[in-house]
């Protein structure tokens, strides 16, 4: 077979049932993506001919004498970007980029007339990281990026270093290297939800010809730990071994085979005879606590770190604040409820994957898309008896994260095999792996109680909470702590109380996930507190408004684990009024005739990153050609930070952004960083980053003056050099003098994390509800946001959109479901729907005029919190609309319909006069 791509010839047969996608990318042309292998996502799409395909469902050998051009072919052969890479430059239309070679290929097909019908155009195209506002700006040529100055980087929209890459489809991600010798790895998975295995017999898979192992419990570890990476493991329980002999849901991992092909692994996979012994299970958290539930783990509670296994609790929090009776005595009115949120996938377009292999040393190496690579090491180097120095874990560009990368599913496997056979292994989930086999937002059944006077005060609140963690319970204390946390923090009710589970069931684990936990007692509290005020004739909003926490206000949660949490800015109050203007103001779209119209309003309060300490350093240091190196820990994955550090950096060394290179997620490169999760990118390895920056510029200016033998305070800093009265000295100059006495011009940055601030939110929506099918239409979506000081407008807007569009999915469909064996039924995007481009309005994004008095140059975190008021905010606006109290995710047109027809048929009790 012969074809052509971009330009350069390729003749070479596909193998039997090859796709275009992985024929592609076995030549080198990494800028074809995988998303779901199934013609859902778009990620893959390149041009055969001048017309677009998904080549991931595209026969390789179809291409045949034609001509293909994939994203790396779309700028001239001069290097001249095609006007649309242009534009998703210009527009900055990506955050992690996974899908933006599809994007592009998509849109650069696309004729006036389809471009005129986007929300049609991109049916085939998923991103799971902008909510598309950015990416439809980019489609229509506006333009948000600014030109870089010197030392005013901070709070412009500088556009991220790697967008060049990211548009050309040069950035590489985790296997976007080509690796000699490489071996691929397949899992053999659980079909039951709980069973022991009493045999297991390699021999045929051994025999099929390129297996080099099959690893199965006996060759792993005796060790237990916990797949979810926290600063302090122990705040996670030891109950996963990394193959075990009892499998405790569907999709787990029970074999690896490794092979010279992804086809003789799976091959090798389907020959492993496993004799199970069958177990009861359990798979609804309630259940699994009564007496005689099946247990999950049975295991020693304090050496496992688990609050009552033979109960399946892995961790409880009970507290109460004043007299929650004596509150609910003093209300005028009572209100009990109870709410559930279902399971969501992160669906991070970039699956599960990690490549290991030992370097030139012998060190074990692992190149992994993580959101915690020197958390992953120490995990490695526990697990393996391995000195730190003999591991190196790295992050290419990561394809989202969400939070789902904040575990260690793949690196040990990968580590264990590569170890054994010590030669360079790859593993790379499919997209149903990344439903039965990685982690999900945890479901949780929220029972609120809320008591209020007429006048409108709230007495009391208090919450039980039962989280179902799955089969194993990385994060699962975590999240539940959390969910209970600022949530109940949020309002000033002098009486408060909490009881709440994490509980084991035989179900997929959840995990980590933006939000951790906040969002789904949120929607049962927002939901309770406005249904509260409606049943005392009271307006939801002003009624929020009268009971909110203030700016001196003591952070009271009975949840505990806010000690060290302050209001160090405060912006609810100008969300409150973001949130009423838009009330104010007439809606721009009308509902269709017929239709049900209403408002509905939710607050989040967050804490500025996790509690017990978030670590991060950095490193800045002077090039020889006067440029500056920084590097971090902390990993890109979409949110911005290589943007927002070289921002940081450059203000304090008064230079431009194209001035500074970053190197980050690196273990050898930088000390240790605890990681990219709980919204800590700017606030907590910011501030490592603006450390280091302004010790190197005391640095630069000390030396400089010392060897010009001039009064330090007559130096001051420019690009590339250090001015000083009638002079300039270049930083090059200075760098080689510096390197003549041995003084290397570098500085460390380092913070703990601690003390933490609070960041809030608040999200408005207008809807509208067609009684007849249950379809619910936004009119208008409004978010305000106290993110303090915004180091980068344009980027932070796209978090919030982002954060809005994923919740907007849990809020209106997504949903994991499982069958009666407890297995994942919706392992596919076609089964499981993310929002599309057509599904996701425009959201206006406001920022507050906060600055923090702890955050980097007054920042605060916002990542993961726009996620949280939008259900609620979605739920409290149909019940505006309908009347009815919606109690249940996801709030889909089934479920709308359904309540709505029950109201119909429900004979109404006589109206008293
Ligand atoms: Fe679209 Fe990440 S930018 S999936």
């Amino acid at each position: 077979m012969r074809i052509e791509v971009n330009g350069r010839s390729h003749e070479a047969e596909p193998r039997p049932g090859q796709c275009l996608r992985t024929y592609l990318r076995d030549r080198g042309w990494f800028g074809v993506k995988k998303g779901c292998d199934a013609g859902d996502c778009g990620a893959c799409t390149v041009h055969v001919d001048g017309e677009p395909v998904h080549s991931c469902v595209y026969p390789a050998f179809r291409a045949d004498g034609r001509t293909v051009t994939t994203v790396e072919g779309l700028a001239s052969p001069e290097g001249e970007l095609h006007p649309v890479q242009q534009r998703f430059l210009d527009a900055q239309g990506f955050q992690c980029g996974f899908c933006t070679a599809g994007f592009l290929m998509t849109t650069a097909a696309l004729s006036e007339d389809q471009l005129g019908d986007l929300p049609r155009a991109f049916k085939g195209n998923l991103c799971r990281c902008t909510g598309y506002r950015a990416i439809e700006d980019a489609v229509r040529g506006v333009r948000h990026v600014e030109e870089p100055s010197p030392g005013e980087s901070v709070g412009r929209n500088l556009p991220a270093p790697a967008g060049p890459q990211v548009v050309t489809g040069t950035a590489r991600y985790t296997f976007d290297i080509e690796v000699p010798g490489l071996l691929h790895m397949k899992l053999l998975r659980s079909p039951h939800a709980h069973a022991r295995i009493t045999a297991i017999d390699t021999s045929a898979a051994l025999r099929v010809p390129g297996v080099h192992a099959v690893l199965t419990h006996h060759d792993a570890p005796e060790r237990h730990y916990s797949t979810a990476r926290h600063e302090h493991p122990e705040e996670d329980p030891a109950d996963t071994r990394l193959l075990d002999d009892t499998v405790r849901h569907v999709g787990q991992r029970v074999a690896a085979v490794v092979a010279d092909s992804e086809a003789a692994a799976e091959e090798g996979c389907r020959r492993v005879e496993v004799t199970y012994e069958v177990l009861p299970a359990v798979l609804d958290p309630e259940e699994a606590m009564r007496p005689g539930a099946p247990v999950v783990h049975d295991k020693d509670p304090s050496a496992a770190r688990i609050s009552r296994p033979r109960a399946n609790v892995v961790g409880e929090a009970h507290g109460e604040i004043g007299d929650v009776e004596a509150g609910f005595a003093a209300a005028d009115l009572v209100y009990e409820e109870t709410f559930r949120t279902q399971r969501v996938q992160h669906a991070s377009l970039e699956t599960h994957g990690a490549v290991g292999l030992l370097d030139e040393d012998g060190r074990l190496t692992v190149r992994t898309s993580s959101q915690t690579p020197f958390l992953t090491r120490r995990a490695l180097c526990a697990l393996f008896d391995l000195p730190e120095d003999r591991v190196r874990v790295v992050a290419g560009r990561v394809g989202g994260g969400f939070g789902g990368k904040q575990e260690m599913l793949v690196e040990d496997i990968v580590a264990l095999a590569v170890l054994r056979l010590r030669r360079p292994v790859k593993l790379e989930y499919t997209r149903a792996e990344q439903f039965h086999g990685a982690t999900t937002r945890h479901p949780f059944t929220v029972r609120v109680k809320a008591g209020a006077r007429r006048d409108g005060t709230l007495t009391a609140l208090q919450l039980e909470v039962v989280s179902n963690t799955g089969a194993y319970g990385n994060h699962g204390p975590a999240v539940m702590f959390h969910s209970v946390g600022e949530s109940t923090a949020m309002y000033r009710a002098a009486h408060k109380k909490v009881d709440a589970y994490s509980v084991y069931t035989h179900t997929v684990p959840a995990g980590a996930f933006r939000g951790y936990g906040l969002g789904q007692v949120l929607f049962a509290v927002e939901s309770a507190l406005d249904e509260l005020a409606r049943r005392l004739g009271l307006d939801p909003v002003g009624f929020k408004a009268r009971n909110m926490i203030g700016p001196g206000d003591a952070m009271l949660t009975p949840g505990g684990h806010e000690e060290d949490l302050h209001i160090a800015s405060y912006g609810l109050d100008q969300c409150m009024s973001v949130v009423r203007r838009a009330r104010a103001q007439p809606c721009p779209r009308e509902a269709p005739d017929g239709w049900l119209v209403g408002e509905g309003t939710a607050l989040s309060m967050i804490a500025t990153g996790p509690p017990g300490g978030h670590i991060a350093d950095a490193r800045a240091a002077v090039l020889p050609d006067g440029s500056f190196d920084l590097a971090v820990g902390t990993a890109e994955f979409g949110n911005g930070t290589t943007t927002v550090h070289r921002q940081i950096a450059a203000g304090e060394l008064t230079t431009t952004v194209d001035l500074i290179t970053i190197r980050q997620s690196d273990t050898d490169v930088v000390r240790h960083d605890t990681g990219a999760f709980a919204s800590t990118g700017t606030v907590v390895a910011g501030k490592a980053t603006l450390r280091a920056a302004r010790a190197l510029a005391d640095l630069l200016l000390d030396f400089a003056a010392a060897r010009l033998r001039v009064p330090r305070a007559d130096c001051r800093l420019a690009p590339e050099a250090v001015l000083y009265p009638g002079g300039r000295l270049a930083l090059k100059e200075l760098y080689a003098a510096a390197r003549a006495v041995g003084v290397e011009l570098a500085a460390d940055g380092h913070f703990g994390g601690t003390p933490r601030s609070v960041a809030f939110n608040a999200q408005w929506f207008r809807v509208a509800v067609d009684p007849g099918t249950g379809e619910i239409r936004i009119l208008r979506s409004v978010h305000a946001a106290d993110a303090g000081k915004v180091m980068n407008p344009m980027q932070c807007r796209g978090q919030v959109e982002g954060g809005v569009a994923q919740a907007l999915g849990a809020a209106l469909f997504e949903h994991v479901r499982l069958d009666a064996r407890g297995a994942v039924e919706t392992a596919a995007f076609r089964r499981y729907r993310l929002p599309q481009y057509a599904d996701v309005p425009r959201t206006e994004v406001h920022f507050m005029e906060t600055a923090d008095a702890i955050g980097p140059l007054g920042a605060k975190s916002m990542s993961e919190s726009p996620f949280n008021p939008v259900a609620p905010a979605l739920a409290n606006a149909l019940r505006d609309a309908t009347g009815v109290r919606f109690t249940e995710l996801p709030l889909t047109r089934d479920r709308v319909w359904r309540a709505l027809d029950a109201v119909r048929r429900t004979p109404r009790p006589p109206v008293s006069p």
